[in-house]
Formats: C-alpha cells, structure tokens, sequence
C-alpha cells in the first residue's frame, strides 16, 4: 500500500483507488474509449483484460481509440472477444487484421498526427473514457505517461472521465522524459517553439482536471516486446543502397555528414536499414520519429545517433532488457512526445527530415502503397507515413523487390491502392538499388525503376507493360485494362509472374 501511495502523490486524488473490476464496469454498451498505447508501447492494460473477461458473461461493443498499434495482447484479445465496434486510428495486430477484413469490425485508418485534430474539433468522440498508463501522478496531479505518448494528452483533456493505469513494472526512472505541448484550438494557436529535435517545449506529464479522475488502478504487467525480425541479407543490401544515395547527396553538398533529423517507419525493413548506419561514416546523427525501435539504441550505443526524440519506445525483448535496465545510460538522450508534434506536418518541414517508410508495393511512377494488401485486404495502416512522406525533406520508401517467395512482386504497374501519392514520393530503394525521382517526369521514372528496383526475373515483364503503355500516350502511359492483371494473376494463379 505504501508503494501503490508513493505514485499517487496528488494527495486529494489518494482515495480514487479502484480494482479494474469495478473501473471497467462503469464503460457500457456504445461508449468510446481513449487507451493510452503507441506501437505496443504504454498501453492501457488492466482496464481492457477486464472489459475481455466482462464479455465473457456479457454483450456490448465500444469504440476505441488509441495512439496507434497496442500490445500487451490488448488489440488481440479484444478483437476475439468481438466487444470493438471501431478502431481507430491504426492496429498491427493479425487477429485484428482478420476482423476487420472480414467486415465483423470497423476501421478508421487514419494520419497519425491528426486524431488530435478530430477529437478537438469533436468530429469524433465524445471519448467517454480515456484510460491512460502511468509512472505516477505528481504533486500537482499530472499525470506521468510510461513508455509513450501518443495521445493521451489530447484524450485527458477532451474525454468525461479518466482512468489512471499506475503501472509498477515501467522503469522509474522515464520520468522527465516526457514533453507534453498542446496547441490549442487551430485558428487560434501560436507557432509551436520547437526548432531543434531536443527542445523542450511543455510539461513533463499531462494535466488533469481531479474531478475528471474517476478511478485509479495498479497493474505490473509490462509492455509486450517488439516482433521485428533481425536484419536479414536483403535488408542489410537496402541500407547499402540507402547510403550510397545518402553518400551522393553529401558529395552535392546537400547534406553534411551529419545528415538532417532521421525519421524511420515501424516494422523489420525500416529498423534494418537504419541499423545500417551504424557501420558508416555518418556521425552526430539526431533522430526526430514516432516511435524508436532497437536500431536507434544500437546507434545510441554506438556513439551515432546524440539525441532522439519520439512518442514512444518500442522494443525487442532482448533489447528492452537492456535499454530499460539500464536507462539512467540512455535518458539524457531522449524525449517522448505527443504523436501530433512527432509527427507534425510543419515541424516536419521546419527540421527538414529524411524520412525512411516501408511500402508494401510501388508502381512504376512511384506511387506508393503501404496498406492494403492486392487494394482490398488491410495490413496495418497508414500510420505516420503519410505525414512524413509529404512533408519531408527527403521522403524514402523502402521495400524487398518480391514478397512470398518471388511469386509477388512488390513494383508493379499500378498500385493497387494508393497512400502516397507519386508528388510525395522522392527515393524508392529495393535490394536491386535504387531511384531517385525527385526532378524527373513520369516517362523518366519508369526506366530508373525498372532497371534499378524491379526484381530480374519481372523486369521483361514490366518493360512490355511500359511499351505497350507508351503506344497509348500520355503524360502518365498506362494500359488500363492491364494496370491490375499482375494482381488479377496472382489471385488467380497463386504468382504474378505472368506466364506461370
Ligand atoms: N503484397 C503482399 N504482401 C506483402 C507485400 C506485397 N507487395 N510486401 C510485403 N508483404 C508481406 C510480407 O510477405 C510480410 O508477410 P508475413 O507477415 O506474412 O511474413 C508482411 O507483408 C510484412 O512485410 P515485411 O517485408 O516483413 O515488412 P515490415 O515488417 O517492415 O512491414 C509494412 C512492412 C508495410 C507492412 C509496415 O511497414 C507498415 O505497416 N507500414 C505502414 C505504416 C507506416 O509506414 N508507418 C510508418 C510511420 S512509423
């Protein structure tokens, strides 16, 4: 007891202790809920183990907002006990996934930096509960968040009620690695004060009105680990290419070998090509992301990357052992942020990032598709991709040339679902090399592409589709009825290869 009181050191709030039994049934039928969780990072766990056991004796559905993907087993055991009506605004999780594709489970895939936007302005919401996981509360009733953001902030101050997750099993010591800034209402705000990726710009926890506090709850469950793989040769060759063009851009004197704030998207291709920093000549490296998974420590610990800022920490369980074991080495270097100013379209352009995402497929003039699998079947999201690709200063899209063996090919000639569109798209990189298109017009895109980035055994294909295109004419040639037989041909007959 006097652990569980030493976190709560509001002491008017000292009395709102509850079990999660009783916090999760005051949440009822059609109600929203705002969980704290980024990337399986901080998430709300207690409440929503409780919701699931509720459900075994009881039928209601709730919507749920999030920062982006939870762990911890949350989105998982939620979506089987079939008690999500929607989610929003990303999910990575495949017993999710599959709900959603099945059409039993909405989803709203949505920018990550403008959820904020919408519960402010309430176009959706009300959020009924915001659950939130903490270190602590202080003194003066802030709340301190654990391994991320997201957007919690946002979700105490709109929602009716908040419950507080303390969470014994976080480290401690993550308090005051936190920078919590709100904007305000847009058309009345100032220009947020952050031109350096390590400024401090708010408070080191998020404020709330007492009164909103309904029930405070104590869990030591821990975040789940990161499922990325460890870099395989293919991704090992992409972060070659990657740094040769980077190489290219110091040669024109665009960049110094500092290079500019790094930015790098979820998932295993994205850790393994900023991994491969690590063995290169590039220095004083500063990281400006959403979400800092193991390649960025690793850099820490080699002396590359001096300060990294994000909205939350996401890692493997190997790595999360030793980086939260030892986290008085890494705190100095840190700072977690809400998503909408990780991800913010103007501080994004004001920093001028290189933003490295992964796609699941791209076209020959450099549209890129990061979501839906064949256009219908949806992955994980958009996530924050689409905030950084269109207003980076360098926006890349990484991706393995096949998937499945070689029987898909990940460059085809029409996306088959567009998340960023040709205009904010500036390097693509396979493990056959890459292309730089920034400045050429679609005709020049294609030959870069395909002799640069398609896989060997599609690239006749996709010569013939490109010549057949141009007989059509057109600033962009397509053959329309054959921009999707790739796909058509893989639905059918198992490979886009198509004369299998
Ligand atoms: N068609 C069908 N499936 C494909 C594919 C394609 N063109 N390309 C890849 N895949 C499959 C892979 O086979 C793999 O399947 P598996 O899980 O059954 O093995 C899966 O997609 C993941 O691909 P992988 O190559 O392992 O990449 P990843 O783990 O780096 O994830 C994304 C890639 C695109 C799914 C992931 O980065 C993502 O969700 N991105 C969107 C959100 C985002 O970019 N956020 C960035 C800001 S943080």
């Amino acid at each position: 007891m006097e652990e569980k009181l030493q976190r709560i050191k509001a002491i008017e709030l000292q009395n709102r202790m509850v079990t999660a039994e009783e916090a999760a049934s005051w949440i009822k039928d059609g109600m929203t809920l705002g969980l704290s969780g980024f990337t399986r990072a901080g998430d709300a766990k207690a409440i929503p183990y409780a919701l699931v056991r509720r459900a075994e004796t009881e039928q209601f559905k709730v919507d749920v907002l999030s920062g982006a993907s939870l762990g911890s087993g949350v989105d998982k055991l939620l979506a089987e006990a079939g008690i999500v009506n929607k989610r929003a605004p990303f999910q990575a999780e495949p017993a999710m996934r599959k709900k959603i594709n099945e059409g039993e489970m909405l989803f709203v895939d949505h920018h990550l930096s403008q959820t904020a936007e919408w519960i402010r302005a309430g176009v959706i919401g009300p959020i009924d509960f915001a659950v939130i996981e903490a270190l602590s509360i202080t003194e003066d009733g802030m709340i301190i968040p654990t391994t991320s953001v997201g957007n919690s902030s946002v979700f105490v101050e709109h929602a009716k009620n908040v419950i507080i997750e303390i969470n014994l099993s976080q480290p401690q010591l993550f308090e005051g690695i936190h920078d919590i800034y709100e904007p305000g209402m847009q058309g009345q705000r100032s220009p947020i004060p952050l031109t350096k990726v390590d400024d401090r710009i708010g408070t080191i926890g998020i404020p709330v009105d007492p009164e909103k506090v309904r029930g405070i709850v104590f869990t030591a469950q821990e975040d789940s680990p990161s499922t990325i793989l460890q870099p395989d040769a293919e991704s090992k060759v992409m972060a070659e290419h990657l740094l040769d063009f980077l190489r290219k851009e110091v040669a024109s004197g665009r960049l110094s070998n500092r290079l500019a704030p790094l930015q790098s998207g979820i998932g295993s291709v994205a850790n393994a090509v900023l991994h491969g920093l690590i063995d290169s000549e590039f220095d004083n490296l500063e990281v400006y992301s959403e979400v800092l998974q193991d390649a960025v420590f690793d850099l820490i610990d080699a002396g590359k990357v001096k300060f990294a800022s994000a909205s939350s920490i996401t890692l493997s369980e190997e790595k999360m052992k030793k980086v939260f074991g030892d986290f008085g080495t890494y705190r100095d270097k840190l700072i977690l942020r809400p998503q909408e100013i990780t991800n913010h379209p103007g501080l994004i352009r004001r920093l001028g990032l290189i933003s490295i995402n992964t796609a699941l497929e791209f076209d020959i003039y450099g549209n890129v598709n990061s979501t839906h699998v064949s256009g219908t079947k949806m992955m994980n999201g958009i996530g924050g991709s689409g905030d950084f690709a269109r207003n980076a200063r360098l926006s890349i899209f990484v991706t393995k040339s096949t998937a499945k063996g070689g029987s898909i090919s990940s460059v085809v000639p029409f996306v088959s679902h567009v998340d960023h569109t040709e205009h904010d798209v500036d390097i693509v990189v396979t493990e056959q090399g890459y292309a730089d298109l920034r400045g050429l017009a679609p005709r020049e895109r294609v030959p870069l592409i395909i002799e640069r980035c398609v896989h060997p055994t599609y690239r006749e294909q996709m010569r013939s589709y490109y010549e057949e295109a141009l007989l059509r004419g057109g600033q962009t040639p397509h053959v329309l009825e054959k921009a999707f037989s790739w796909h058509n041909h893989l639905a059918a007959n198992g490979t886009m290869h198509l004369s299998e």
